[in-house]
């Protein structure tokens, strides 16, 4: 997958830098083309000659006369078709954010349309740090691609997130960044997931039994068919998955709140409802826990906004994309809910079946459209997420 593929690696100076020599004798293995640039602060840590010897060319420094004759840097930065810092220090993180080009390899960071993905590796408190995480927010808004560090001991002796990844996690996610189809390059999709939760008291809340694992598959799906996409999701046990905009709530009025906070900052082109959002809650949340001192007891609930109609309601609006969990006469309810709520498509799935739908592995989704409709076969969920997506996509460029 990586023959022929055409990196610059750009080293910023950390002593996770020890780990790079590695990192490209293992992209070189699997017949990647390595370009290497190091920071003047990067050769403090491992000297040139180590990886001009394992990449097999010599290593650009810091507008060095010698090397600049020979392949100037607005060619390094046309030759690459990717451009992979690793490590990023916070200080290069924080220049390239910034747009500063006083070094080689920021100034070709500047002149490149190549996809730039940033490894980053540095101390966790320095991770952590407010100034870093808003300058990353930054890069991930301008489709920077952020291979996330590690958690664990660090070379500093502290223990936390901080770390560069392994040689062979870095190659897994360069090799999704290859893999990756244009079907929807350029587009913004918005998905919600997960159950909401709506409490009763501060340690009881009503929800349901959905996982996020079909909202997840299809964030990620999305994802590798190109596009830049935001998930909100409701609690899970999931790790959300890379290269998506991650935003976690807990009911069902935040998830309302945070899509229609993201609908109006940003131009969403689809939108993908996979949440199962409680459709009542409580009308009261009490303050203390509530005692055990009656026999039966009543509890008022009152509805939810509908997250999905709401969204289908607004003008100009992203095509929108539903679901439905149904127990019985799917079709009939899909159909109806795609009417009712003004939807571009809907996705439904028999609920209550062993291994399909809720909390399983596996899916079976027959799709409905206003002129059609397609059923996608007994599946694992991240099959049967790409497929979605394709017809989503197919169904959006013909509608929209
Ligand atoms: O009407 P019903 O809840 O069955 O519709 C399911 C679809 O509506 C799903 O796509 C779900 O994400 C969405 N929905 C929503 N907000 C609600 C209830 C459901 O977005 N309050």
């Amino acid at each position: 997958m990586l023959m022929g593929k055409k990196i610059l690696l750009g080293m910023t100076g950390g002593i996770a830098a020890y780990k790079i020599p590695d990192l490209v004798r293992r992209l070189k293995e699997r017949g990647a083309q390595i370009r290497v640039v190091m920071t003047n602060n990067a050769t403090q840590f491992i000297t040139p000659l180590t990886l001009q010897t394992v990449s097999g060319f010599p290593v650009h420094l810091d507008f060095n006369p010698e090397t600049e004759n020979q392949i100037n840097h607005i060619e390094l930065a046309r030759w690459a078709d990717l451009i992979l810092i690793a490590p990023a220090t916070a200080n290069f993180i924080a220049k390239l954010a910034h747009g500063f080009a006083d070094d080689l390899l920021s100034t070709i960071c500047l002149a490149t349309t190549a996809q730039i993905a940033v490894a980053p590796a540095m101390n966790q408190q320095m991770w952590k740090a407010e100034v870093t995480q808003n300058n990353l927010n930054l890069l991930k808004k301008r489709s920077f691609l952020i291979f996330e560090p590690a958690d664990g001991s660090q070379a500093c002796g502290e223990t936390g997130k901080g770390r560069l990844l392994e040689s062979l996690q870095i190659i897994e996610l360069i090799e999704i960044f290859y893999t990756k189809n244009t079907i929807l390059k350029g587009k913004t999709v918005l998905i919600t997931a997960g159950a909401t939760r709506e409490d009763l008291d501060p340690v009881r809340f009503i929800s349901n039994r959905s996982s996020g694992k079909m909202g997840y598959a299809i964030a990620q799906a999305a994802q590798q068919a190109g596009a830049k996409v935001i998930l909100i999701s409701g609690k899970t046990n999931l790790t959300p998955p890379q290269f998506v905009d991650f935003i976690e709530v807990y009911s069902a009025q935040e998830m309302f709140d945070a899509v229609m906070k993201e609908l109006e900052e940003l131009k969403i082109n689809i939108f993908i409802g996979t949440a199962a959002v409680a459709d009542y809650r409580p009308i009261r949340s009490e303050n203390q826990k509530i005692k055990k001192n009656q026999d039966i007891m009543t509890i008022e609930l009152e509805r939810t906004p509908d997250i999905l109609a709401n969204v289908a309601k607004l003008s100009p609006r992203p095509f929108v994309v539903g679901f439905a969990a149904e127990t019985q006469e799917v079709e009939k309810y899909a159909l109806s809910k795609l009417d009712k709520k003004n939807l571009d498509l809907i996705a439904a799935n028999q609920v209550g079946i062993p291994n399909q739908g809720f909390d399983s592995d596996n899916n079976v989704l027959q799709v409905f459209w206003r002129d059609g409709s397609i059923e996608l076969p007994h599946a694992p969920k991240s099959e049967i997420a790409k497929q979605l997506i394709e017809i989503i996509a197919k169904r959006f460029l013909m509608t929209f």
